[in-house]
């Protein structure tokens, strides 16, 4: 039912499987497009461990019947735990939302397809966006589409929040998304005026910012003396942490001198972009274990 254009999918894997027998972790399975590019390239003794906190994707990862392979539903930030003896000749992390997540309006992520809000990436999460976006404080809200969303108008649309709430529930995409629907130009604007604030949110309820930060701490560990760790972002807040990340630059980050920059950034191609608009804003970064 869903499709799923796998981004940069030669560039991130070339850069990533270097050693056809070697083991592979797979952070971000999806609907599994880099997991089953990975698994072409590996001979018979190569292994493949893939992960995803979304359970939607389990009954992707069980079609792939290929002894090489293993999946576990786990969030990406547990690796350390979860592969406590393992080492991996490579690390992949395809960061963001899935077009499962995004194109279902069930999952309540998107201001284009009408659904009830939710926005939980892994469904046994607590709190979702229906129930945050109803309780928050308005300092809260504005915070939040402010730093997390670099939204401008974030007081505006946190005032308006508060005030529609005062006579119902915001219970679906669409009313939420109405409260950025200010002024006459919004309509025109390329940019759907609540594209800021929906970002915003998502990233809040799913905590990724601090999720990105701990897995990619935790992967110096499991990767072998020059092994990969090849990371696409989809925006600038994911891409600063891996930069500064692969720079030992990272706030509080431990062996700073563990990693080390592999050639330049890679974006996509022109035709990649004309086939598949999402992704367009994706930044590739390699980063290499250095030995000792
Ligand atoms: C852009 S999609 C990956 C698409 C995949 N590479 C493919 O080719 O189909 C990102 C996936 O990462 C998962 N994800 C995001 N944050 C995660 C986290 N903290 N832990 C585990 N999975 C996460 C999402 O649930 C989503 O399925």
């Amino acid at each position: 039912m869903f499709s799923h254009a796998p981004v940069m999918i030669n560039e991130s894997i070339d850069s990533l499987v270097l050693n056809k027998s070697g083991a592979y972790l797979d952070c971000t399975f999806g609907l599994g497009g880099h997991s089953k590019e990975i698994l072409k390239r590996l001979n018979s003794e190569g292994t493949l461990n893939s992960i995803d906190q979304d359970q939607m994707v389990i009954k992707y990862a069980k079609k792939i019947r290929d002894p090489r392979f293993k999946f576990e539903y786990s969030k990406f930030s547990r690796i350390g735990e979860l592969f406590i003896n393992k080492k991996f000749d490579g690390i992949l992390f395809d960061l963001g939302v899935s077009s499962l997540q995004l194109d279902d309006p069930s999952r309540g992520f998107s201001f284009q397809k009408n659904g009830k809000l939710d926005m939980r990436m892994d469904q046994n999460d607590k709190v979702s966006a229906l129930e945050w976006v109803n309780k928050a404080k308005e300092k809260e809200l504005a915070d939040i589409f402010y730093y997390l969303g670099e939204e401008k108008k974030s007081r505006l649309f946190a005032k308006r929040v508060i005030e529609k709430r005062r006579t119902k529930l915001i219970e679906s995409t669409e009313e939420l998304a109405e409260v950025t629907y200010v002024g006459k130009k919004f309509r025109n604007s390329k940019k759907h005026p609540a594209t800021n604030i929906f970002r915003a949110i998502r990233i809040f309820i799913n905590n990724e910012l601090e999720e990105i930060k701990k897995a990619l701490q935790a992967s110096i560990d499991l990767l072998q003396d020059k092994g990969r760790l090849v990371v696409i972002s989809f925006h600038s807040m994911e891409d600063r942490i891996v930069k500064n990340f692969l720079k030992g630059k990272l706030e509080n980050q431990e062996n700073t001198n563990s990693i080390k920059i592999i050639g330049k950034i890679i974006k996509p191609s022109r035709e990649e972009i004309n086939l598949n608009a999402r992704s367009r804003s994706a930044i590739l970064r390699i980063g290499e274990k250095i030995s000792g």
